[in-house]
C-alpha cells in the first residue's frame, strides 16, 4: 500500500516508516518538525535502502494538506502527528486542543475530499484513566482523564467514531499504545526528546550517559509489589509492526476497530532502573521523590484481541528494550543534533 504517515519524522513514526518500507509499502511523510528532525528520515532511508517522500507541512494548514493529497495518491493514513507532553498540555491547553484536535479535523477533511477513508490513529492507554480493571481489555470503560493531552486522545477517538457513523465507508483503527520505549536495534534512530525528558526511560538513559544526575522515582507507596508505579513498556519496533499488521484490517468491512498495543506484562519503576543498570553495565543512581500528580499505580494491557484479530504479539522483552534504548542514547548522546 501507499501510506501517508503524519508525524512520520517523530519517535514512533520514524520506526513505523522503517517497518513499512521493510514490508514493501510506499511511504509519504507529512511532519512540521515541531518535535522532530528530518535526520530521522534520512536514517530510515539509509537503514532500509529505500526512498520515501517527505513534506514539511503543518496539519493546521488546510491548503498544504489538500496539496499533499492532490499530488500523492495514497491508500490509507497512519496518523501520529500531535503534541504529546502531558505536563505541558496542562499549562497550554489551547495549544494542545488546537494542534491535536483541529489538526486532525483538517486532516480528515482533506482525506474525505480526496476519497481516502482509511485511518489508523495513535491513541493511548491514557483513555482508560485509572483503569476499572487490570489487565486492561479494550472493553474496559474509558476513565477520568486528568490532562488535556489525554482528553485530545479520547475526543479524537470519538471524532473518528462519529465519522464512521456518518459515512460507514470510513475504516477507522484506534491503536491504544501502552508505554513505548527502546529504539531500532541499529542504534541509528530512537527517541529524541527536547529538554529534560518527562518519561521514565529517556530520563534513565540520560542519567546513564551522565547528562542528568539521578533518576527521580515518583512515589514508592503505591499498592504495587515494590511500591513504585507499574507500566506495560513496549518496544517501539513491536509497536511499529503492530501498525503494519493493522493495515491488513483495511481489507475487512469498514468499521471502528480498537486494539491495545502492549505486552501484557507490567514492570515497576525500580525494575526498569535495575534492567537498565544491567544493560548499561553499572548501577544507575536514583532517589525516591513524592508521587507525581495525575499518576496511577498500575497500568498494563490484555493484548489478546490484537493477537487474535491482527496476528500481532509483542516479541521483544525488557532486556532488548533497555539494550536498544541504551545503544541509541550512547551512540547519539545529543540525539539527532550531534
Ligand atoms: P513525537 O513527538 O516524536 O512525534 C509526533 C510528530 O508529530 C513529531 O514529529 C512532530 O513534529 C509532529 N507534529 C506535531 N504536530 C504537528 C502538526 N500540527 N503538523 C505536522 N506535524 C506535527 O511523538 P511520538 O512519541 O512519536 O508519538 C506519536 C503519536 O503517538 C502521538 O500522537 C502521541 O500522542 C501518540 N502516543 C505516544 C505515546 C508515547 O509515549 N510516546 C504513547 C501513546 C500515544
Ligand atoms: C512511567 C512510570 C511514573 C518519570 C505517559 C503518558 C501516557 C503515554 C505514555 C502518551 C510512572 C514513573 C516517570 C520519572 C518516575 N503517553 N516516573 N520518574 O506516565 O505511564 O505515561 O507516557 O500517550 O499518556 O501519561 O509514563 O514514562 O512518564 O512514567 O518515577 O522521571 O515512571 O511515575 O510510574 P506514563 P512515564
Amino acid at each position: 500500500m501507499r501510506i501517508l504517515v503524519t508525524g512520520g519524522a517523530g519517535y514512533i513514526g520514524s520506526h513505523t516508516c522503517l517497518e513499512l518500507l521493510n514490508q514493501g509499502h510506499e511511504v509519504v511523510v507529512v511532519d512540521n518538525l515541531c518535535n522532530a528532525s528530518e535526520e530521522s528520515l534520512n536514517r530510515v532511508k539509509e537503514l532500509t535502502g529505500k526512498d520515501l517522500t517527505f513534506y514539511k507541512a503543518d496539519l493546521l494548514d488546510a491548503d498544504a494538506m489538500n496539496e499533499v493529497f492532490d499530488k500523492e495518491k495514497v491508500d490509507a493514513v497512519i496518523h501520529f502527528a500531535g503534541l504529546k507532553a502531558v505536563g505541558e498540555s496542562v499549562a497550554k491547553p489551547l495549544e494542545y486542543y488546537h494542534n491535536n484536535i483541529t489538526g486532525t479535523l483538517i486532516l480528515c477533511d482533506a482525506m474525505r475530499k480526496h476519497g481516502v477513508k482509511k485511518i489508523i490513529f495513535s491513541s493511548s492507554a491514557t483513555v482508560y484513566g485509572d483503569p476499572a480493571f487490570i489487565p486492561i481489555t479494550e472493553d474496559c470503560p474509558k476513565g477520568k482523564i486528568t490532562n488535556p493531552y489525554g482528553q485530545t486522545k479520547s475526543m479524537l477517538e470519538q471524532v473518528l467514531t462519529d465519522l464512521h457513523v456518518a459515512d460507514p465507508e470510513w475504516n477507522v483503527i484506534l491503536l491504544r499504545y501502552f508505554n513505548p520505549v527502546g529504539a531500532h536495534e541499529s542504534g541509528r534512530i530512537g527517541e529524541d526528546p527536547t529538554g529534560i525528558p518527562n518519561n521514565l526511560t529517556p530520563y534513565i538513559t540520560q542519567v546513564a550517559v551522565g547528562k542528568l544526575k539521578e533518576v527521580n522515582v515518583f512515589g514508592n507507596d503505591y499498592d504495587t509489589p515494590d511500591g513504585t508505579g507499574v507500566r506495560d513498556y513496549i518496544h517501539v519496533m513491536d509497536l511499529a509492526s503492530g501498525h503494519v499488521k493493522a493495515l491488513k484490517k483495511f481489507a475487512d468491512k469498514p468499521d471502528v476497530y480498537i486494539y491495545n498495543l502492549g505486552t501484557g506484562r507490567g514492570y515497576s519503576v525500580l525494575e526498569m532502573i535495575q534492567a537498565f543498570s544491567k544493560a548499561v553495565g553499572h548501577d544507575i543512581p536514583y532517589v525516591i521523590r513524592p508521587r507525581r500528580a495525575g499518576d496511577i499505580a498500575t497500568c498494563y494491557a490484555d493484548a489478546t484481541k490484537a493477537e487474535k484479530e491482527l496476528g500481532w504479539v509483542a516479541e521483544r522483552g525488557i532486556d532488548e528494550m533497555c539494550q536498544d534504548a541504551w545503544r541509541w542514547q550512547s551512540n547519539n548522546p545529543n540525539g539527532y543534533r550531534s
